[in-house]
């Protein structure tokens, strides 16, 4: 009798990505645990085994068997820093950026972030989860299976609210896993320009207790750069972020250096995010710390700038590198996170290994989410992308489009 709780998927290449929920360092990136010409069994939501296809086949003789040779099989990716949460796109802005207008004096000039703030609050609760459903669906199109996502377009204690209630009404209804971050403090909205301080006092003594109150967000996040938030005023919110039970991450140095990522590794935060501009110091404090250092390059691709993260100096060093998309409509308008590991090959002297390895397990440690995804052992959901090619470093190779033939979300083909 044929085992309808069983699936064993065969493919050219399986790539396991074993070691649990730890943070993968210096030569443990590049261990993608690749099985050739192998299989996995699915049961009950999880991977069950990975092995050689006689071996599993013996084992579960009466499973559902679907053949995808000439494919790759990866954990689920995971996009550990999205802003997957907004309304239009700020295609004005682009054109300015192409005339070599720089990102920073766009905001400067109260587009930038605030554009997306103003058309935000405009919008319903409604409104923006249909818009979220559509580009979530696109993010799953492409081989991930688990995202966080920020506030930080609202800016209002009920702005924010409404931004991460758009959040849990995705995470309920799609398949797509989502974590929740809290980033009111993104940047200082209009009316409060002149009144930072007063600002930063509705981020702490209201935002972040209402936030923790309906239990909407795991994380809380800071836009620490200089012109935006002052390592002062960063510590004054994760502060306020740790009283309340949230775990801090961090916009570190993406621009210029202010100190950022030794802040996050200071406040023992899950990830410190970009890092383009990282100091000799703050590389040595992430090396010594638990925090993920997570890479965006596809956000420096997008602005045309033109450098990058120290990656290879900071797997080096020990850091725990992750790579993420930064989805969003200003600076990083991609959900394609096989672009970004092509970007960090070709870029940043990642090899194709580590940047798998940076876009799953290393993705699930900067989410500190402990429960085997990022990984195909035994034991871990079975959150599986299929990539239409023969072998893994193909993936970033044949760069920019979509690689992604097939996921399963929890063992549930859902593309
Ligand atoms: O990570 N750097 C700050 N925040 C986003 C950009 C958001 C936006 O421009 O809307 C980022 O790049
Ligand atoms: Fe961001």
């Amino acid at each position: 009798m044929p085992d309808h709780d069983t699936l064993i998927i065969e493919a050219s290449q399986i790539l396991t990505c074993p070691g649990g929920s730890e943070p993968r360092r210096r030569g443990s990136m590049s261990d993608i645990g690749l099985v050739e010409d192998g299989a996995i069994a699915i049961r009950a939501g999880k991977v069950e085994a990975v092995g050689s296809r006689e071996g599993i086949g013996e084992r579960f003789p009466d499973a559902e068997r679907l053949d995808l040779s000439g494919h790759v099989l990866a954990p689920g990716l995971v996009d550990s820093h999205t802003h997957a949460v907004f309304g239009r796109y700020r295609l004005d802005e682009y054109e300015q950026r192409c005339r070599g207008v720089p990102y920073m004096e766009i905001a400067r000039r109260g587009g930038g972030i605030n554009a997306s703030v103003r058309d935000l609050r405009q919008r319903s609760e409604a409104e923006l989860v249909d818009l979220g459903r559509a580009r979530l669906r696109r993010m799953m199109e492409h081989g991930t299976t688990t995202a966080e996502v920020k506030s930080g377009y609202g800016l209002t204690t009920e702005d924010e609210l409404k931004m991460l209630r758009v959040v849990r009404t995705l995470a309920a209804e799609e398949w797509i896993d989502l974590v929740p971050t809290f980033l009111g403090a993104h940047a200082f909205p209009p009316e409060f320009r002149e009144r930072r301080a007063e600002y930063l006092d509705l981020v702490v003594d209201e935002m972040i207790p209402a936030v923790a109150e309906e239990g909407l967000a795991v994380f809380c996040d800071v836009f620490m750069e200089p012109g935006v938030y002052t390592p002062e005023e960063t510590r004054r919110v994760l502060e306020a972020a740790v009283t309340n039970g949230l775990v801090p991450r961090l916009h570190a140095d993406e621009f210029e250096s202010s100190g950022g990522a030794e802040l996050a590794a200071e406040f023992d935060a899950a990830s410190a995010d970009h890092l383009g501009a990282i100091s000799e110091p703050g590389i040595a404090a992430l090396a010594g710390s638990r925090t993920v250092a997570t890479l965006l390059p596809g956000t420096l691709l997008f602005l045309g700038k033109s450098y990058y993260p120290p990656a290879r100096q900071l797997i080096d060093a020990g850091a725990a590198v992750a790579l993420a998309t930064d989805y969003n409509p200003g600076s990083s308008p991609t959900v394609n996170l096989q672009v970004v590991m092509s970007i960090a090959c070709s870029q940043l002297g990642m090899v194709p290994a580590e940047a798998f390895v940076a876009v799953t397990a290393n993705g699930a440690a900067a989410l500190r989410l402990g429960d085997g995804r990022g990984t195909l052992e035994p034991g871990a959901p079975a959150d599986v992308a299929a990539f239409g090619v023969p072998d893994y470093r193909l993936v970033p190779y044949l760069y920019g489009c979509n690689h992604c033939a097939a996921v399963w979300k929890r063992g549930v083909r859902v593309h």
